[in-house]
């Protein structure tokens, strides 16, 4: 089995920490390592074959110098000249596993999530092989907690084996529909991450969308490879349709299974996340680097260079970096976008 990261996002959300150059995934934001060495470490003791990163042209001296750091046994670094979303990243992967074995099998995990119960996942990546070596598609399904619209949702059908049948996949539901599914039941949060053997992946994407399937094969037919990193065809690539492996495969096949996955696992989508997730001191404050507070509570307080203060505050999130404060509500932190999106808009 290959792990394979995708590590192309732009993490947005987390701005000020997380910027265009240097975005949330390489940033050690919950721990001591990064969260990308986090993702390669998080299966240590299982036996896998070297894992594969995918990521921008322009991240890669980070990518490769990280995987170093951690001692990680990487196989292959590729590159993208441009992100066109996940369906293709993980073609790129799925075309160059083959170019190894005849039906290799792939653990597609994002760059950019916490799982506090390593033990427990490993243990459903054991059951997740023996469905995706029978030529499943397994998603790993998440209890769901809130009606979020930033997930995919899955509908549990038939016991299969391990895991259950896919009834129904809906990638990020209105807030209406997804309130609809927490009170049917029976619905999990798609994980993000999945198993599959990489031929399979292929002759999914190839039926359900054939154009992104064509511009990948492409795209992999004028690769070139260098002694660290492996380049596919700009233009071929830059060509390719945008989409994410949820649209473009997972809400239209018929192969799918859903193993359950219970083992802490949070995606690190915005600052409430890391209040979520973090240590909070008896005023339900989660402080980072050199804080003070008085009469503040539940709030995230992160400072990278100088001393923040804060006084009378609750339920915010402050952010300092080297050259950018973020001041917002804890409530409306997705909204952080806004901020990035009128930075683009003014460069
Ligand atoms: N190489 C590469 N290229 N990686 C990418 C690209 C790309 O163009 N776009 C995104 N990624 C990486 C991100 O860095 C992240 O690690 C992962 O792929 C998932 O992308 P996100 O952009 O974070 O997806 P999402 O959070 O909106 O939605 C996905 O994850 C949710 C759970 O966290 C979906 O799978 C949802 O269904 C799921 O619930
Ligand atoms: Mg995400």
């Amino acid at each position: 089995m290959y792990p394979v990261i995708m590590a192309g996002g732009s993490g947005s959300r987390l701005w000020p920490a997380s910027r265009g150059l240097y975005p949330k995934q390489f940033l050690p934001l919950a721990g001591d390592q990064t969260m990308l060495q986090e993702t390669l470490a998080r299966l240590e003791g299982v036996e896998t074959e070297g894992s594969l990163v995918i990521c921008n042209e322009e991240h890669r001296f980070i990518v490769a110098q990280q995987a170093q750091e951690c001692g990680a046994n990487l196989g292959s670094i590729i590159l993208e000249p441009v992100g066109r979303n996940t369906a293709p990243a993980i073609a790129l992967a799925a075309f160059e596993l083959l170019e190894k074995e005849s039906s290799p099998l792939m653990l597609v995990m994002a760059a950019d999530h916490l799982i506090r119960d390593v033990p427990a996942f490993q243990a459903a990546v054991a059951r997740a092989r023996v469905e995706a070596a029978a030529g499943k598609l397994v998603t790993f399904g998440i209890v769901p907690e809130s009606a979020h619209t930033g997930y995919g949702y899955i509908k549990r059908g038939a016991a299969s084996g391990e895991a259950y049948d896919v009834a129904q996949f809906v990638e990020k539901p209105d807030a209406e529909t997804a309130r609809s599914y927490l009170d049917d039941g029976g619905y999990y949060w798609n994980s993000g991450m999945f198993m599959f053997a990489a031929n399979v992946y292929l002759d999914e994407l190839k039926q359900h969308r054939p154009d992104i399937y064509a511009a990948c094969e492409q795209a992999w037919q004028q690769k070139q490879r260098d002694v660290d990193f492996l380049r596919v065809g700009k233009d071929a690539f830059m060509a390719c349709p945008d989409d994410s492996v949820d649209y473009a495969v997972m809400e239209k096949t018929d192969r799918a299974v859903v193993l359950p996955l219970s083992a802490g696992w949070s995606d690190v989508g915005a600052w409430s996340s890391l209040w979520e997730v973090g240590d909070a001191n008896e005023d339900g404050n989660v402080l980072f680097g050199d804080v003070l507070s008085h009469d503040t509570h539940n709030s995230y307080i992160r400072s990278e260079h100088r001393l923040v203060a804060t006084v009378g505050l609750k339920d915010v999130v402050v952010v300092e970096s080297n050259d950018a404060i973020l001041v917002a509500d804890k409530h409306r932190v997705q909204e952080v976008k806004k901020i990035v999106e009128q930075l683009k808009a003014s460069d």
